[in-house]
């Protein structure tokens, strides 16, 4: 188990799926030779794609394209039960191998042969030296075939509501600082782990893009937003900054606006290719 239910991925897919901005998605496809740019075609046979983080496999219906289905996916998580429902959702339509692992011994890692690493809402949850060791190892492998990176949906640490509340940016304050909690890999980045993915790539040699994905979160998304609040009051329910009155009276104002409100959390996808 990783804490990640698929109850939860399933009311976010849709707003994670209009968030990721859209150039960069149809780059990613390009690159894998989905998207008719005849200078990124791979040379070969099928191109390789590794979803870290995978869990119910969003990355891989995010790239659904005309074409895709040739797509090698090889899907890794440490959680069975969210690579047991990829595979449930995708696996008579899909090449999927799935790999029950932990990202972290990233020389493990079946990257051989990858036209492109993905993942999506993880980089955030992870710490500065494992970001610095996968570009590492996806820059070493570069004179042995091409690897890209498409890492999409990293929190940036910016939220805000409407209708706004007092407590609003002292419950960001602390829910970001909670971000920053060891989530098994050391300290997790957080909102700084795009910048971090960015500055490494970036120094390994990458071409790297961003863009902002928010996720913009209105009355149809409604059980997300509860779901939303309830998890950052559990979050934060601990932080000295806090009182319990207070949490819960912010808590009860953002229930009662759950449905006629609206909310935005900040996100940034990066793409980098050799
Ligand atoms: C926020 S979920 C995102 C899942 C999926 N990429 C998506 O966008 O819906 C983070 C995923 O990373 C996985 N994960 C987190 N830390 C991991 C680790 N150290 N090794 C393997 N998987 C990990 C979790 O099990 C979970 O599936």
């Amino acid at each position: 188990m990783s804490g990640f239910s698929v109850e939860w991925l399933n009311l976010r897919e849709a707003a994670d799926q209009r968030a990721r901005a859209p150039h960069l998605r149809e780059q990613a496809l390009a690159w894998l030779g989905l998207a008719g740019d005849a200078h990124t075609q791979p040379q070969a046979g099928e191109a390789i794609v590794v979803d870290l983080g995978a869990g119910t496999g969003s990355t891989l219906r995010a790239l659904a394209a005309p074409g895709s289905q040739r797509l090698v996916w090889r899907l890794v998580d440490h959680d069975g039960a969210l690579l047991d429902e990829a595979l449930r959702r995708h696996g008579k339509h899909y090449r999927i191998e799935d790999y029950q692992s932990d990202l972290t011994v990233i020389g493990e890692l079946p990257l051989g042969g990858a036209r492109l690493v993905t993942a999506s809402a993880l980089f955030d949850l992870m710490s500065a030296a494992f970001i610095e060791a996968l570009v590492l190892r996806l820059a070493s492998v570069r004179g042995s075939w091409a690897s890209g990176l498409y890492a999409a949906l990293n929190y940036d640490g910016t939220t805000v509501w409407d209708p706004p509340h007092a407590d609003d940016a002292a419950v960001l304050a602390a829910f970001n600082d909670d971000q920053r909690r060891d989530k098994g890999t050391g300290l997790a980045l957080g909102p700084e782990a795009g910048g971090h993915l960015v500055s490494a790539l970036t120094h390994a040699g990458f071409k790297v893009q961003t863009a902002s994905s928010p996720w913009l979160l209105g009355a149809t998304d409604a059980a997300m937003v509860e779901a939303l609040i309830t998890g950052i009051a559990a979050a934060v329910a601990v932080s000295p900054g806090l009182d319990a009155k207070r949490l819960a009276n912010w808590r009860e104002f953002r229930l009662a606006h759950a449905t006629s409100g609206s909310c935005s959390v900040g996100h940034v996808d990066v793409l980098a290719l050799p």
